[in-house]
């Protein structure tokens, strides 16, 4: 026997099933999804609107719990979680960034940088540096005072990415992070998500419809009435 043992995937899920109740119907948005997802992966979720892209994201992220089916984070079943480890993995081990940014707007760009370090306990000094580097990587040193509503859009999302990876997550799940923004910065929203993705060693998931996107994956996951219609791997893609 080998004494290696295989490093567990990032994310792994099984027959994952999960339907909302619309009325007196029920709208299954994923409809028995298996994947895996290793470390250091960047993967695009892709799929038109209606997909299961969020439900899937939401899902891995343990933002919500499927009705059948298991999700494996690193590892650990999320069914054999507790509500607060639950929220520990979420706040220590995950980051997430969302098409509506959701920023704190009475927080200049700093503060929402250093607030998940403020709430993992983390001393003021190196909360402080921490953040500042964070806003430096997206190019943003120069605008760490500025409250939201004083920045544009790519902006905005720069400084949610900072947030994201400001506590070195293993992985960023990232919903429609670009649906909001013009083309030029939904580009360079998606290369810095690669890119710092790539830095840190963080797995990167990352839903999207645009086209332009899902050409520059190199594994692109498509979703289809809540089934995983193709499994794309394409190494020669260059994020
Ligand atoms: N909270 C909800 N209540 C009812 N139906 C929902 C809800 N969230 C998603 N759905 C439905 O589930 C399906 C998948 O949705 P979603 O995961 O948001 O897809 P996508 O992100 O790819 O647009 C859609 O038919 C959507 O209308
Ligand atoms: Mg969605």
């Amino acid at each position: 026997m080998s004494g290696a043992v295989r490093e567990a995937p990032v994310f792994r899920v099984e027959g994952l099933t999960r339907s909302y109740r619309v009325g007196d119907a029920d709208v299954r948005a994923l409809a028995g999804v298996d994947l895996e997802i290793g470390s250091g992966e960047l993967v695009v979720v892709a799929g038109p609107s209606g997909s299961g892209k969020s439900t899937l994201l939401h899902l891995l992220g343990a933002l919500d719990a499927p009705d059948a089916g298991r999700v494996f984070v690193e590892g650990r079943d999320l069914a054999t979680l507790g509500e607060r480890q639950r929220t520990l993995l979420r706040r220590r081990r995950l980051g997430f960034v969302f098409q509506a940014f959701h920023l704190v707007p009475v927080l200049d760009a700093l503060e929402n940088v250093e607030y998940p370090l403020v709430i993992d306990g983390v001393p003021r000094a190196e909360r402080r540096a921490r953040a500042a580097a964070a806003l430096d990587s997206v190019g943003l040193g120069e605008r760490m005072s500025h409250r939201p509503d004083r920045l544009s859009g790519g902006e905005r999302q720069r400084v949610a990415i900072a947030r994201a990876l400001v506590h070195r997550p293993r992985a960023v799940l990232a919903d429609e992070p670009t649906g909001n923004l013009d083309s030029g910065n939904a580009l360079r929203v998606f290369e810095l998500l690669a890119a710092l993705g790539r830095e840190h060693g963080a797995t990167v998931v990352v839903s999207t419809h645009d086209p332009e996107l899902v050409a520059r994956a190199p594994r692109v996951v498509t979703l289809r009435d809540g089934r995983v219609a193709r499994d794309e791997r394409r190494p020669e893609a260059v994020s």
